[in-house]
């Protein structure tokens, strides 16, 4: 896979750690690296080397500071716009990844930065991050998803508290809010996200992609379609080799080796 601009991929055993290196600017996003990042996960998600990725920014103090303030500054309404739908394409491509996304947060994550953070299905934090939408001190809305994903995961009246104040939040409140999963010392941070990938991994493979699939589009329907649809994928679920061998393993009391069929 790649060469991208300004990402470094490592791939082993099936996991994918993309590193967002502009380490100059805090990883900041400019449009090049919006472009590169939406051409590795298309290919993550069809890639038969890649069964789940881990994000982290290049360097020890920074994931994401944002989006590139010097390339965005300046854009007329319709440019903005353009940037906006450009960045929320992106980041709906990485929550819609049929493939685990862990966000292994190294230090400030803001704005498009913690909106990306947010797209990932799951977030592993080292204690030194500092997290925030600091767009409203710069006098501009969010524009990656921020408005929406925020009070999804934290709640409105905590999710208006961090947007409107601006002001960022250490990791052991973000844990306490349930804005992240886990927080670690910063030297355990990769070790730690890839212990959970590997944890994940485990799992039969489809219904990984099948479960991620529910949570996904289920969370955006009212509870009774979300059920049905739910439903849906349990019953395709039955109907792989992974479900056979799965249950059979548990009955014979040994690990199961799933193939993903
Ligand atoms: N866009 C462009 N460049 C950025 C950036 C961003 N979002 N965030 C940091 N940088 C650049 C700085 O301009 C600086 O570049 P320089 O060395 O060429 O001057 C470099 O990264 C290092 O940042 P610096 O501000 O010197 O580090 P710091 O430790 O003093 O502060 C932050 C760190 C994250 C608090 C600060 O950089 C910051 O507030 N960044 C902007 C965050 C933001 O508002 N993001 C939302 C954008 S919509």
């Amino acid at each position: 896979m790649g060469p991208y601009a300004n990402l470094l991929v490592d791939c082993a055993d099936g996991l994918a750690v993309l590193t967002v290196n502009r380490p100059d600017k805090l990883n900041a996003l400019n449009g090049e690296t919006l472009d590169a990042l939406a051409e590795f996960f298309a290919e993550a998600g069809t890639s038969g080397d890649v069964s789940a990725v881990i994000v982290t920014g290049a360097g020890e103090k920074s994931f994401i500071a944002g989006a590139d303030i010097e390339e965005v500054s300046g854009f007329t309404p319709l440019e903005g716009r353009q940037w906006g739908l450009r960045g929320q394409a992106l980041l709906h491509q990485i929550e819609s990844l049929e493939k685990p996304v862990i966000a292994a947060i190294n230090g400030f994550v803001l704005g498009g930065g913690l909106e990306l953070a947010m797209a990932c299905h799951v977030r592993v934090t080292s204690s030194n991050a500092r997290l925030g939408q600091p767009e409203l001190k710069l006098g501009i809305v969010p524009g990656f998803g921020g408005t929406q994903r925020l009070p999804r995961i934290v709640g409105k009246g905590l999710a208006l508290e961090l947007l409107l104040t601006g002001d960022p939040i250490d990791a052991q409140r973000a844990l306490e809010i349930g804005l992240v999963n886990r927080v670690v010392e910063p030297e355990c941070l990769m070790a730690e996200a890839k212990r959970l990938a590997a944890r994940i991994l485990r799992n039969g493979p489809l219904a990984i992609s099948l479960t991620l699939q529910a949570v996904n589009r289920g969370m955006e329907m009212p509870l009774a379609e979300a059920l049905e649809w739910e439903v849906a994928q349990y019953a395709l679920s039955c109907a792989t080799e992974d479900v056979k061998e799965g249950t059979r393993a548990f009955l014979e009391k040994r690990p199961p080796r799933f193939r993903g069929r």
